[in-house]
């Protein structure tokens, strides 16, 4: 099983070596791919110094801030190209620890096509978010899977694990989501495609270095994307029956 972990960065140039750290001590036979926006504060150098030093890790440069989705879409493509097996998603900022990445990674050979690192299933939880975030997450997750259908607790998350088939089935050039909704609109695919989706619980630390890039514009385009996804659903069940 090759195995990818896909970094997207943006301003990460205190967090990345220590993510970095951690994750090759952790998971050492899992390659890695730093996706980086051309990020102001010069991560996308420090990665390249990272990289010369260590033959797992290879970096992407793009050139200016285009979003998570883009970035993670972009990862994809480079990864399934390179031939691995399994692609996985990953913080930059210590939230994803790196030490449960093998609790992801297990339920690949037991038939899941996407393992999602989950907050709010029993045993997973958030450490020191202030209590907008974790409302903004759970109600998030709570609107995505009402009016999707779709039935997960935690449908935005992050921290997930793809077998590459289950990428291969998707048609990227229709994933239209650039920030955060790009998660939910990934999940909602997958479980059209009528592929198993698992829940595995994490802990999720909120960064102690660096910034968020999460803002208001975020979570509107994904509640947005979700109302709409979700009546073109329904539409269509409706207009196929007649
Ligand atoms: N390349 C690139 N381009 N990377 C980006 C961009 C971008 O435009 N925007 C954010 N990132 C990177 C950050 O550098 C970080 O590594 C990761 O994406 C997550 O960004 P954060 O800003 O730390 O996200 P968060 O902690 O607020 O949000 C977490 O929760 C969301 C909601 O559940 C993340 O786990 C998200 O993935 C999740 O959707
Ligand atoms: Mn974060």
């Amino acid at each position: 099983m090759r195995v990818v972990t896909i970094i997207p960065t943006y301003n990460e140039i205190e967090s990345l070596p220590v993510l970095l750290g951690r994750l090759r001590a952790a998971v050492p036979d899992s390659d890695v791919l730093i996706v980086d926006d051309n990020s102001p504060d010069g991560t996308g150098d420090l990665a390249d110094k990272m990289a010369e030093a260590d033959k797992a890790v290879h970096v992407m440069h793009r050139e200016g801030k285009a979003g998570l989705g883009a970035a993670y879409l972009a990862g994809f493509r480079w990864a399934l190209d390179a031939g691995y097996d399994v692609l996985v998603e990953m913080d930059a900022d210590c939230s994803h620890q790196p030490e449960q990445l093998p609790l992801l990674l297990a339920e690949i050979p037991k038939g899941a096509d996407l393992v999602i690192g989950s907050r709010w299933v029993r045993g997973g939880s958030v450490v020191n978010w202030p209590l907008h975030r974790k409302l903004i997450s759970r109600l998030g997750s709570f609107y995505s899977r009402t009016m999707l259908g779709v039935n997960l607790r935690d449908i935005t998350a992050g921290y997930r694990a793809f077998g590459r088939e289950t990428l291969e089935a998707l048609d990227f050039n229709a994933i239209e989501s650039v920030g955060y909704g790009f998660q939910v609109d990934m999940t909602f695919r997958v479980a059209q495609l009528g592929k198993k989706i698992v829940e595995v619980p994490i802990t999720f630390v909120e960064r102690e270095l660096g910034v968020s890039k999460m803002s208001g514009n975020i979570v509107v385009e994904a509640m947005m994307n979700v109302t709409k996804w979700s009546l073109s659903a329904r539409w269509k069940k409706l207009t196929n029956r007649k």
